[in-house]
């Protein structure tokens, strides 16, 4: 609870240094949750019979229970007031229409729901309708993955990309592998670490092989580096005239991609308005959309949309992704919870998590506001998880009895095409068991087999996984993140958290190789710098 109620005293309120905190609805909730930091969920199932038709929402094959969260009606009262105190109508309003006061320090629109918005939309930006040229890079995408899945060219595809150049693909594509072609293989190579290219290397028959080089900017050491090195290999185990048909780039840098090697044909575009990790909609996607073929490509897309659609229309005690972020923000910055644990009981979605982590903390880990001031509240919690039933055994002990309260968001299916047995009846006890036990608690004399209870978790669950219910759940959690940003009045969608140490690794290379002067490094950083040159 590190910075839950601190606020700075400012002298006086002006435009730019009035605070969300200084909302006399954010001191409404302050008030309200020293009422609320006594009460048991428990108690609150008690007090009404109605309780789970009460907070619970559900879109289509998708339901969201909440009734476990530590809310009352008042609760969410408060908190929709809120979120209409921070103009969020109008300020959801200008990311779907584009304007570029969501992104001010990039002076960008952030527009990913364009890219689902289908073919009859119309979004302008800068005087210029971008469905159709949107349209066309989909279009350009069905043809490609027509031709790669029956011609049988390629049997294993190559995606080197890293973080929204890579995450979404690879988490996307091991979600939805019972969809997948059997006979094409994809791989994905990210870490600057070698031993990632050459393991993907050893399983690949080079003249079979198809590389899609992901980058938005086209400059990310750690993609580049990788690149020409699998470029190096290619060339060597097929000589360098048929490699050129072997790479495919993903890029809004067509120029670098073209000095790359990349033929201008072989070019996938993508626009400023994408951002990295909200990009898997994009051509960004195009590995999983050979994977997946471009119709079961298209119905993630049409999951996603519906989101949309729902986003934008539902009134915001009715509204998943508006009352996702306000739970998220209450536990947050009122009941005082540094963290979020994202659980999904689908083995599949093992990398759901890591996805999560970079949506969630690339686009909230920030402590300056929209107007550039320090901001005395907390943002982003820290996210993370694994896939239930392994997360049991190993971390829920401390969810349960360790002295840190985490907030679980559960996730599951209800079919599962692979269920053998009763797998599927056992899996779905433990889930809904875990968050019991967590809300529940038990007493006991001994005091090491007592369990508090009163842990917050909401559950979702899914009908089934399919392409179309997966892009229900992404867009789910992207807008729960957009408003949040909302609520805490920060930009979602820059990153300059993450330039300093690409700056300084560019000065240390050189160190490392000609053994120069580092300028400015401390003397933990001179000593390594000096161990590795000793023993390289
Ligand atoms: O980590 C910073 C970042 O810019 C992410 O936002 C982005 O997803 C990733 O690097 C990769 O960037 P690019 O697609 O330009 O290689």
């Amino acid at each position: 609870m590190s910075r839950m109620f601190k606020k700075t005293k400012a002298a006086k309120k002006t435009a730019a240094n009035f605070m969300r905190c200084d909302l006399p609805e954010w001191a409404e909730l302050e008030q309200h949750a020293s009422a609320m930091l006594d009460t048991h969920i428990h108690d609150l199932f008690a007090r009404d019979a109605q309780r789970f038709e009460k907070f619970s929402l559900r879109l289509g094959s998708l339901l969201m229970d909440y009734s476990k969260q530590r809310v009352s009606e008042e609760t969410i009262r408060k908190l929709c007031n809120y979120a209409k105190a921070c103009d969020l109508p109008d300020w959801r309003e200008k990311m779907f229409k584009g304007d570029t006061a969501v992104n001010p320090t990039e002076n960008r629109a952030a527009l990913h729901t364009a890219l689902r918005a289908g073919a009859d939309a119309k979004i302008v930006i800068d005087r210029e309708n971008i469905i159709p040229k949107i349209q066309c890079v989909l279009d350009k995408m069905h043809r490609f993955s027509d031709e790669i899945r029956s011609n049988g060219r390629f049997t294993h595809i190559v995606n080197i990309g890293i973080g929204g150049s890579d995450l979404g693909p690879a988490m996307a594509y091991k979600a939805l592998k019972p969809y997948t072609d059997q006979n094409i293989k994809v791989h994905f190579v990210s870490n600057l670490d070698s031993s990632h290219l050459t393991s993907v290397l050893k399983q690949v028959d080079a003249k079979k092989t198809l590389f899609i080089i992901v980058s938005k900017s086209f400059t990310t050491m750690d993609t580049m580096v990788n690149a020409q090195s699998a470029k190096e290999w290619l060339c060597k185990e097929i000589g360098a005239n048929s490699a050129e048909d072997h790479f495919v780039a993903v890029s809004q840098n067509v120029e670098l991609a073209k000095k790359f090697g990349v033929k201008e044909d072989n070019i996938y575009p993508l626009w400023d308005w994408v951002g990295g990790r909200f990009s898997l909609w994009s051509s960004v996607g195009l590995s999983l959309c050979l994977a997946l073929g471009f119709e079961q490509f298209r119905a993630m897309l049409d999951g996603a949309k519906a989101i949309d659609d729902h986003f934008n229309s539902a009134v915001m005690e009715e509204n998943l992704p508006v009352i996702m972020a306000l739970i998220g923000m209450w536990n947050r910055n009122f009941l005082g919870y540094d963290n979020l644990a994202i659980i999904p009981y689908i083995q599949n979605m093992s990398r759901f998590p890591t996805y999560m982590q970079q949506l969630d903390m690339e686009s909230n880990g920030k402590s300056t506001d929209k107007n550039g001031q320090p901001i005395p509240y907390d943002t982003s919690p820290v996210i993370f998880g694994a896939p239930g039933t392994n997360a049991q055994h190993s971390f829920f002990q401390h969810f349960h009895q360790g002295t840190t309260i985490v907030p679980c968001d559960f996730i599951a299916c209800i079919k599962n095409t692979d269920s053998i047995g009763d797998h599927q009846t056992r899996l779905l006890a433990s889930i809904f068991a875990q968050s019991e036990a967590l809300m529940e608690g038990k007493e006991s004399d001994d005091p090491n087999k007592r369990f508090e209870g009163n842990r917050p978790s909401t559950t979702i669950l899914l009908d089934e996984l399919t392409p179309y219910s997966l892009g229900m759940l992404i867009a789910l959690y992207e807008h729960k993140i957009f408003v949040q940003g909302i609520l805490w009045n920060i930009n979602s969608f820059d990153q300059c958290g993450v330039e300093l140490g690409k700056v300084l690794a560019n000065q240390i290379i050189p160190a490392l190789l000609e053994e120069k002067e580092t300028k400015a490094m401390t003397g933990s950083t001179k000593n390594l710098i000096e161990i590795v040159r000793k023993i390289s």
